[in-house]
């Protein structure tokens, strides 16, 4: 294990299992409407790396870019757009795969902002989303790989101040790494 790792929550293991089981559903609901995969980056990327092996259908895949946290570990509320898509949306069914949902505010944000190019539909596919007691994320998404807890997560592409993004497996960050 990394030595900034307090423990591991999500296994390889773990990871595969979930991300079989979303491209399963997704290929299920999908088949014949050729979805366009949006990754959001940074976070999402391995992720969609792993989601789009395990859809079967044909789909395509494209990126985008939004800044809402800084190097920081709380949201800001504020989405900053750093690079669009270069596809055009209109018609197409559209599958935002998101690395972790914690207030909702970056994804309530693309969905509106995607929904307003005219996309056939708008969907979710967030590998987890953070349990915070007391309140409820802005959006609901549509596939859910699993649920963590309210700590501050790295690997699988969660990253804190660009770091451990390449960690396989995802593990809760020690707070005196953050709180240095
Ligand atoms: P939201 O807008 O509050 O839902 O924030 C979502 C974004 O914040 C994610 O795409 C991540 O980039 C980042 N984020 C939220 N929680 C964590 C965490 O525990 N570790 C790393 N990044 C996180
Ligand atoms: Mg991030």
């Amino acid at each position: 294990m990394h030595p900034d790792v307090e423990s591991v929550i999500l296994s390889e293991e773990d990871i595969k299992q979930i991300v079989t089981r979303l491209g399963a559903e997704i290929s299920a609901d999908f088949a014949d409407k050729n979805p366009l995969i949006v990754a959001v980056l940074r976070g999402a990327f391995v992720f969609t790396a792993d989601l789009v092996r395990a859809i079967t259908v044909p789909c395509t895949v494209d990126f985008m870019a939004v800044s809402s946290y800084g190097d920081g570990v709380k949201s800001s509320g504020v989405v900053r757009i750093v690079k669009d898509l270069d596809t055009k949306i209109e018609g197409r069914h559209v599958i935002i795969a998101e690395d972790i949902l914690d207030s909702g505010l970056t994804l309530s944000y693309l969905v509106d902002l995607l929904k307003g190019r005219d996309a056939a539909s708008v969907s979710i596919c967030a590998f987890s989303i953070k349990d915070v007691a007391g309140h409820t994320p802005a959006v609901v998404p549509d596939y859910v790989g699993t649920h963590v807890p309210d700590e501050f997560i790295v690997g699988y592409g969660l990253d804190y101040a660009e770091h451990y993004r390449n960690l396989p497996y995802v593990g809760v960050l020690k707070p005196e790494v953050y709180n240095k």
